[in-house]
């Protein structure tokens, strides 16, 4: 049993592996909530400080169940705490929270999750506040919860720039948000035909299904962990949602055809294209220094890449990475306000602020403007989000063609989800993907 050195636990209690996987999680989610991190970094940072894969997958399912309740959970707070906690009491908060996810969302068997969770208080040296921990969890417990809408977990602001971008399917959006995501699988066609891996799975006892939507993906409708994955390890297979495989449909690049993905990191969508064709001639680009090394991370793992030039550069700065030769396809998968991914990052609900959009509608269009010098006379530049925001989508496109005289949107079928003028969006859950947005824009001669 690894036990994290860093935490200022007390006394014996925190080696108990229930105690530690609950301590940690707290951990997690004081950094989220309390000091604005991202849940992602946080749990990459975490994790691995359990080796039990068991005690990872408690984490897991704590801090995603704890943040997806989280309006739900802190509103009990309010009215069951005669005081308020304080700023410094972010990890007893985060306690609080995990031992309600426990209860309520996770169903754990009562004994276990309260007695974990007050021994947690006690290992964090908050003796003094063990008892109305337990007091608060034996409310929750013997209360439950109220019952809440979906649309409460979404910021006042962004609920309602869904509900005028989607009327009719807003409460669906919020509803399908608030749901664990299916695991999808993308087979490496280097090494499995997707028939061939669908047999390992079944081999392994993993209930699995191939998807007709995209041409690699296996859909798992209950997750597994990925260790358990036959040749995971070995690239046999990654982790990745059914919308971001599309994106390999839609670019389509032709056999060896010179290709950019400028925004690439940590490298899925790069490697997915040249699991399909290892001999495109492609360039990985990403302004972050240090994801460039989850992209040579992935191409390492899954065997390709090996002729892929990998660069750290803003893909909008021309003269600081090209060398003037066209590229026939460009992937666009831009940075985006992830609306879209909100099943995968709940913590996007917290971090949001209105302000992001303006910035990141600004930066998507200087993106766009620039990455259209480099695509060749006929060639494409495909334009994708993990949005749902109209502004980052549909009316980022129609302001890109109205400024553009050379470019034209290359229409996509009904299988990318709700059509505008050719773009076609699919919202959180439809056909079980992640909500996403796909422009393909073609170079006029
Ligand atoms: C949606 S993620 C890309 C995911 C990636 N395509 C994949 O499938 O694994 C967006 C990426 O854009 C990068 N980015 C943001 N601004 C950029 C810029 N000006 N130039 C290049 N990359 C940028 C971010 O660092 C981030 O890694």
């Amino acid at each position: 049993m690894v036990v994290s050195a860093s935490g200022p636990w007390k006394g014996g209690a925190a080696q108990q592996p229930g105690v530690q996987t609950r301590l940690l999680a707290a951990k997690v989610l004081a950094a989220v909530i309390g000091r604005g991190r991202s849940l992602k970094a946080e749990l990459a940072a975490t994790l691995p400080k359990l080796d039990d894969g068991r005690d990872r997958a408690l984490l897991e399912a704590i801090c995603f169940a704890a943040l997806r309740r989280r309006t739900v959970y802190e509103q009990a707070l309010r009215q069951w705490l005669q005081k308020p906690l304080g700023p410094r009491d972010g990890d007893l908060m985060g306690l609080l929270l995990a031992g309600f996810a426990q209860l309520d969302a996770l169903e754990l068997p009562a004994h276990a999750a309260l007695s974990a969770t007050v021994e947690a208080v006690r290992a964090l040296g908050r003796e003094r506040q063990a008892g109305l921990v337990n007091a608060v969890l034996r409310r929750a417990q013997r209360e439950g919860f109220p019952a809440a809408r979906a649309e409460d977990a979404w910021p006042q602001w962004l609920r309602d720039q869904v509900r005028r971008d989607w009327p009719a399917q807003a409460d669906a959006v919020f509803a399908a948000s608030l749901q664990p995501a299916p695991l999808w699988l993308r087979v490496n066609r280097q090494r499995y035909s997707r028939d061939a891996y669908l047999e390992q799975l079944r081999a392994a006892g993993i209930d699995a299904e191939i998807s007709a939507l995209a041409a690699d993906a296996i859909r798992l409708p209950v997750a597994v962990p990925v260790a358990s994955l036959p040749g995971f390890g070995e690239g046999a297979v990654s982790v990745q949602d059914l919308s971001a495989q599309q994106v390999a449909d839609t670019l389509a690049p032709s056999p060896g055809a010179r290709v950019l993905d400028a925004c690439a990191a940590p490298g899925g969508k790069a490697a997915h294209l040249l699991e399909r064709d290892p001999a495109l001639r492609l360039l990985a680009l990403d302004v972050d220094a240090r994801r460039l090394q989850r992209i040579r991370e992935t191409f390492d793992r899954t065997g390709v890449g090996a002729s892929a030039q990998v660069r750290a550069a803003d893909a909008a700065d021309l003269d600081a990475w090209w060398d003037g030769e066209p590229f026939d396809a460009v992937l666009l998968d831009a940075p985006c306000s992830a609306t879209g991914v909100v099943r995968r990052q709940p913590d996007v609900l917290l971090h949001r602020r209105p302000g992001d959009i303006d910035a990141l509608v600004a930066l998507q269009a200087r993106l766009l403007d620039a990455l259209w010098q480099v695509v060749a006379p006929g060639g494409v530049l495909l334009y994708a989000t993990c949005s749902i925001l109209r502004r980052e989508n549909q009316q980022q496109i129609a302001a890109f063609l109205a400024r553009t005289a050379d470019a034209r949107v290359d229409g996509l079928p009904e299988a990318f989800g709700h059509g505008d003028a050719g773009t076609r969006q699919r919202l959180p859950g439809e056909q079980g993907g992640d909500g996403f947005f796909h422009a393909r824009l073609v170079k006029g001669r």
